[in-house]
């Protein structure tokens, strides 16, 4: 989860190196450090806490360099714990991202062949084995040491004995090179990359690189040379800025209609008759499914909730949503006939890409709903279809639940044509509503835009928080609830609304605020009323997120957050709008640093 960068030929690497640390610091933001190769030999810098603290620090001279943001794992976030980690010539400097799960048995063989080790991390066994392996030739010393290490790693290397390249090395844990003119970088993210160059080669599992400033070379887990695969990404540094919005959160609220327009463009066909799957999976898979198994962690679990309930109300195929942390484990079972949807904003959490695996080898059909173009879970699973919400910086999770929720809005369409579930007539309508959604978006921008005085008298006070919901919206309330925990560290909890009354209810009291999502046309509005007559009647205070042609509502509830109307299967996506608003201007309110929560990252490359 620790963002790593690297560069060769810049004219000040260390400016550029903490400049790409910056875009990094949502992968963690407990300590940086930069170590750049000068006259002097390696200079190293390294501070707790934010990049800032770095940047206070005279910067060395030198064009080659290597720089981290960790989020830490072994240890506590303490200057000695921060990466570059050294050997013990001190000419020799790593930065990691992973975990070395030997580290323990490897760092006593160290100590006891009388190497001393500075740290409590995993990373720094790493310089010593490198260190012992190095007679000359940097890459090879690398490539030797691999196979030392079981556990995961993005790893880089510099040296001021070969002061003109770095060397890296990719296993379960994401690495990018930029190839640029005369200058030569790589990163974990491609947002670190953008102000250089567009131009990428992703690393696989087992490849090793070394970069110069004219050249990549590149060897396969064997060590046998390989030509570069070099693509273009889609994204500019623009949309990586916070462009005038206080902070990426807020940015990136408001980019939903502009994410969810993208997630459609081109893709909704009247017929309903196209899914847009780039890679090996064939179209028979999809409609020939008989199960959908959806399987993915936190923000993505919950779209796929939501997923489920589109799919099966849209083309009447049976959908099962898993934690991708829980399936990894779970015994195994033949799953021939099931499509196995993995959904991921970063495309390289860790356990969505182990339930991928696992996947695989039971038998289903792989298809990826990613929105980092050319990840892991890209490019490991049979199909892809790409999210196209552009990049999403903030560490809680927005515009791309959106678009995962668009996403299954098009999967239901289309096995609902295919599969002759829906009508030409009801496809038609549907698409037709689609098309409305950036637009229903944008209203619902403005109509809950006004809620920041409200967030903050509703919550007032409050430790915890029911966020209530059922069908569709059971999903929706869960991820309300995910999103004001992790920005405002107030407890909530996302319930089934009928859930309630089988044990919940004995905590509420005046002070246990309750929101809740419900759309006037859904099925179940009458028996949502009833909850909420049943959550008043003990005295909690409620908030509804309501539809502006529910007449009734204001009723039932002490505060009402008005969305446009629409068919409720399509209420998620302005109700998701403002509950993203009230959570962020509740964490707001409680002085939270609500681009980078504690104790969070955003990718979770580690299990
Ligand atoms: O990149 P992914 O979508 O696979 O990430 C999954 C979760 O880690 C992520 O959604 C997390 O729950 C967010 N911080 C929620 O806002």
């Amino acid at each position: 989860m620790c963002g790593i960068i690297g560069v060769v030929g810049m004219p000040n690497a260390a400016s550029a190196l903490v400049k790409g640390l910056k875009r990094l610091e949502y992968r963690g933001y407990d300590s940086a450090g930069i170590a750049v190769v000068t006259g002097k030999g390696l200079e190293i810098q390294r501070a707790v806490g934010a990049v800032a603290n770095l940047e206070r620090q005279a910067a060395p001279l030198g064009t080659v360099g290597i720089g981290h943001t960790r989020w830490a794992t072994h240890g506590p976030p303490t200057e000695a714990n921060s990466h570059p980690h050294r050997d013990c010539s001190e000419r020799l400097a790593v930065v990691h991202n992973g975990i070395v799960e030997n580290y323990q048995e490897l760092r006593e063989g160290l100590q006891a062949r009388g190497h001393r080790l500075l740290s409590q991390t995993d990373t720094e066994v790493l310089a010593h084995l490198i260190e012992e392996r190095y007679h000359g030739d940097l890459l090879a010393a690398v490539q030797e040491t691999l196979p030392l290490i079981e556990g995961s790693y993005g790893l880089v290397v510099v040296s001021a004995d070969a002061p003109d390249r770095i060397v890296c090395a990719r296993m379960r844990s994401p690495l990018l090179l930029g190839v640029g003119q005369g200058q030569m970088l790589l990163a974990s993210d491609a947002t670190a990359l953008l102000e250089h160059t567009r131009s990428v080669v992703f690393l696989e599992d087992g490849e090793t690189a070394e970069l110069t400033q004219e050249r990549v070379r590149l060897f396969d887990a064997h060590r046998k040379p390989k030509i570069p695969v070099v693509r273009e990404l889609p994204w500019n540094l623009e949309a990586a800025e916070k462009g005038g919005f206080d902070h990426f959160m807020l940015k990136e609220i408001h980019e939903i209609p502009e994410a969810l327009h993208e997630v459609f463009r081109g893709r909704l066909g009247m017929a309903g008759d196209r899914f847009d799957v780039e890679g090996a999976l064939p179209e028979s898979a999809l409609r020939g499914a008989q199960r959908i198994l959806v399987l993915a962690c936190g923000t993505s679990y919950y779209a796929g909730m939501v997923g489920r309930s589109i799919v099966e109300q849209l083309a009447g195929v049976p959908v099962d949503v898993q934690l991708a942390s829980e399936y990894r484990y779970a015994p195994q079972t033949t799953q021939e006939g099931t499509l196995a949807i993995f959904v991921s904003q970063s495309g390289e959490t860790a356990d969505t890409l182990e339930a991928m695996r696992r996947a695989r080898a039971s038998g289903c059909r792989t298809l990826a709903m990613v929105n980092v173009v050319g990840s892991t879970l890209a490019r490991e699973a049979e199909g892809v279809f790409y999210l196209r919400a552009g990049p999403e910086i903030g560490v809680a999770s927005t515009k791309a639940f959106v678009n995962m929720v668009g996403g299954f809005y098009l999967l239901g369409l289309h096995l609902g044509a295919t599969r002759g579930h829906l009508t030409p007539d009801e496809c038609k309508r549907l698409a037709g509503e689609m098309r409305t959604l950036p637009r229903l978006a944008q209203r619902a921008l403005e109509t809950a835009g006004d809620v920041a005085p409200l967030a903050g008298e509703f919550f007032h006070g409050a430790e915890h928080a029911f966020y209530l919901g059922r069908q569709i919206n059971h999903g929706l309330a869960m991820e309300g609830a995910l999103k004001i925990k992790e920005i405002s560290y107030l407890h909530a909890e996302g319930y089934a609304a009928g859930e309630l009354k089988h044990g919940p209810l004995a905590l509420l009291t005046p002070d246990f605020p309750v929101v809740v999502a419900l759309s006037d046309k859904e099925p179940t509005y009458g028996v949502m009323v009833s909850n909420i007559g049943e959550v008043r009647a003990r005295g909690a205070k409620v908030l509804a997120i309501a539809t502006e042609t529910d007449a009734n509502v204001h009723k039932h509830v002490d505060h009402v957050v008005r969305v446009p109307a629409s068919d409720p299967l399509f209420y998620p996506v302005p109700a998701c709008v403002a509950l993203y608003l009230l959570a962020y201007h509740a964490a707001r309110g409680r002085g939270c640093n609500i681009d980078r929560p504690r104790n969070l990252a955003k990718s979770v490359t580690v299990e």
